[in-house]
């Protein structure tokens, strides 16, 4: 019995934080989400620029075939890491996917990237991009915010076109990614973005805790 009621506080207590941090309109809501973007930002940022610079050294060092593994395994276990850690849920999407398991947008995520692509054909710089929202989902509030993950020169020996991918790359990935769409880039190109989701009853104590 005892149990069982505090289990209920202790779900109650959640939703009544969560409903608190939405419906709250004031400089403490403002603050709350200015803290969540800058949170967001800095993770995003990070993971991005980890990836690309152990890429570029693990592909100087021992070759592309190799470097394989940076965006396989390192790149998902670093989001991982993170996601643990906050209780967010972060990742990287695309419209154009290597693993449709762990890299297919939701309907916002497809939006975002593709308002990401105009505001690039309209002169905007990637670097310069992200996109911020609380979005309620099922019933749940959710801080959404994703950043822009551009094509590099290093990215197109494994997603460039044909002649820019080593043979040794070519069979790996056609061994492994049968449903491959994440070739045929060009350096400057939209590849996908991080995306992050953290569920707003999580209070953002918690969540500097993991940084
Ligand atoms: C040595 C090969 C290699 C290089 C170089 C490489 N990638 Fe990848 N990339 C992969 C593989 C393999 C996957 C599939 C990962 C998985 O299984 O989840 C992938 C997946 C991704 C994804 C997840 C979405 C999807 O398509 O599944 C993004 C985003 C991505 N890569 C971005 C980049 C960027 C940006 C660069 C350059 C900075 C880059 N990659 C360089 C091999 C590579």
């Amino acid at each position: 019995m005892i149990r069982r009621t505090f289990t209920a506080w202790r779900s109650c207590q959640a939703y009544c934080l969560g409903i608190a941090l939405v419906t709250v309109t004031g400089p403490a809501f403002a603050d709350d989400l200015a803290a969540r973007e800058a949170a967001s930002r800095d993770v995003a940022g990070q993971l991005i620029t980890r990836l690309g610079e152990t890429l570029k050294k693990e592909m100087s060092t021992k070759g592309p075939e190799s470097a394989i593994n940076i965006c396989r395994v390192k790149a998902p276990e670093i989001a991982g890491e993170i996601s643990r850690a906050n209780g967010w849920r972060v990742t990287r999407v695309s419209t154009r996917v290597r693993n449709p398991m762990l890299g297919m947008p939701d309907a916002t995520e497809r939006l975002v990237l593709s308002d990401f692509e105009t505001r690039a054909g309209k002169g905007e710089k990637y670097s310069d991009m992200h996109y911020s929202e609380v979005v309620e989902e099922g019933g749940v509030h959710y801080y959404r915010f994703m950043k822009p993950i551009p094509t590099q020169p290093v990215c197109l020996s494994c997603h460039g076109d044909s002649e820019q991918i080593p043979e040794v790359v070519k069979n790996a990935l056609d061994r492994e990614y049968p449903l491959d769409q994440a070739r045929g880039y060009r350096a400057g190109d939209l590849r996908g973005a991080v995306s992050i989701k953290q569920p707003m009853a999580i209070p953002l104590r918690s969540m500097a805790q993991g940084q």
